[in-house]
């Protein structure tokens, strides 16, 4: 597979990521043995780049990813995330930073993190502070690349001032566009972007059932305002005439939605999730597929402004 730069600073990854998130939350109980094939399979095909977090199961998914790589894992990069609470609250002091980054370190049976994610700002804490606890860490050698997630303008050109940032990871799909005012800025300062839930949380791929046909315990059933009735039924005609481009160009609409993604920069690598080995190939191979201008035009006027219903429940995370 291409391989893609993320940032100024080394860190490179294949086009097509990785997101191991829901092993442990939003999408319901999960096989871990069907996990660790996927795992596998995604390296072979040639993924490189692998995304978990502190909050996925406080450790578990760690532990999981870690499990899941020991076979190859000087072949890729791993990226982590501390800084939310087991409240969903936010808590980014330097002393908690060390002390998440060490059990990250435990949990996956490394010696370093390649990329560390600040998960959401914190407002209680400067981001100098966190961008300097960052530093530490990556002169120590525990950590290779300094990353932010949900972060607003201001937070990302103070964080830089004080250690580079590689990259940003905000969500991005054709349903969801508004962190696309931020890419004058990435390119300014040459931040890599991953967009996260790349294929709006598998609505994108044409499989979405109604809220109330998911398990409980997944977060479509009840909490995500896409699914719900009114904004449903819409989405889900927009997807379809996804779908109908999609066959013409020979490809599944999870292959449309990544390649768009993929189609937006070379500075991008989306990090689809999935618990599956088939779907993983799927995935992977998104990134083949070529889109012309027109094919780009064309999504972007299925949904001009996105989906319909806003991505989380109670609003997107504040940009700080
Ligand atoms: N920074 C943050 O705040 C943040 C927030 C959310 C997510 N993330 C990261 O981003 C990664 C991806 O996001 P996400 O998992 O929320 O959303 P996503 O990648 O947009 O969608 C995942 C969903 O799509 C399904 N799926 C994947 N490929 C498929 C295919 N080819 N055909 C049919 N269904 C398919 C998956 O089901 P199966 O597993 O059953 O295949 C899962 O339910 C996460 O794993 C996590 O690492 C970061």
């Amino acid at each position: 597979m291409q391989t893609r730069k993320l940032g100024r600073q080394g860190l490179q990854a294949s086009a097509i990521g990785y997101g191991a998130m829901g092993f442990h939350l939003g999408y319901g109980a999960a096989d871990q043995d069907e996990g660790l094939k996927t795992i596998a399979r995604a390296f072979e095909l040639g993924v490189t780049l692998f995304d978990t977090a502190e909050m996925y199961g406080w450790g578990e998914n760690e532990r999981f990813l870690g499990r899941a790589v020991r076979g190859f894992r000087n072949e890729i990069a791993i990226a982590t995330k501390f800084g939310i609470t087991r409240d969903y609250g936010t808590d980014s002091r330097p002393p908690h930073i060390r002390e998440v980054a060490e059990n990250s370190l435990r949990f996956l049976g490394t010696d370093r993190i390649d990329v560390l994610y600040q998960h959401r700002p914190d407002p209680a804490v400067p981001i100098e502070d966190v961008a300097g606890a960052v530093k530490e860490l990556i002169t120590e050698g525990k950590v290779r690349y300094f990353g932010l997630s949900e972060a607003g303008p201001e937070t990302i050109r103070r964080a830089h001032a004080v250690q580079p940032v590689s990259v940003l990871q905000t969500e991005y799909s054709v349903f969801e566009r508004d962190v696309e005012q931020l890419f004058p800025l990435l390119r300014e300062l040459g931040i890599g972007f991953v967009p996260y839930s790349p294929l709006g949380r598998g609505f994108l791929t044409g499989l979405a059932k109604p809220a109330s046909e998911y398990e409980q315990g997944d977060m479509r059933n009840g909490m995500d305002p896409r699914w719900q009735p009114g904004n449903y039924e819409k989405n889900a005609e927009a997807v379809e005439q996804l779908r109908q481009l999609a066959t013409e160009k020979e490809a599944t609409p999870a292959q449309l939605a990544l390649a768009w993604l993929l189609a937006q920069g070379d500075d991008i690598v989306p990090i689809p999730g999935t618990r599956n080995p088939a779907r993983v190939e799927e995935n992977v191979r998104a990134a083949d597929l070529s889109l012309s201008d027109a094919d780009l035009e064309r999504v972007k006027a299925v949904l001009p402004k996105g989906s319909f219903g806003g991505r989380y429940q109670g609003g997107a995370p504040q940009w700080i």
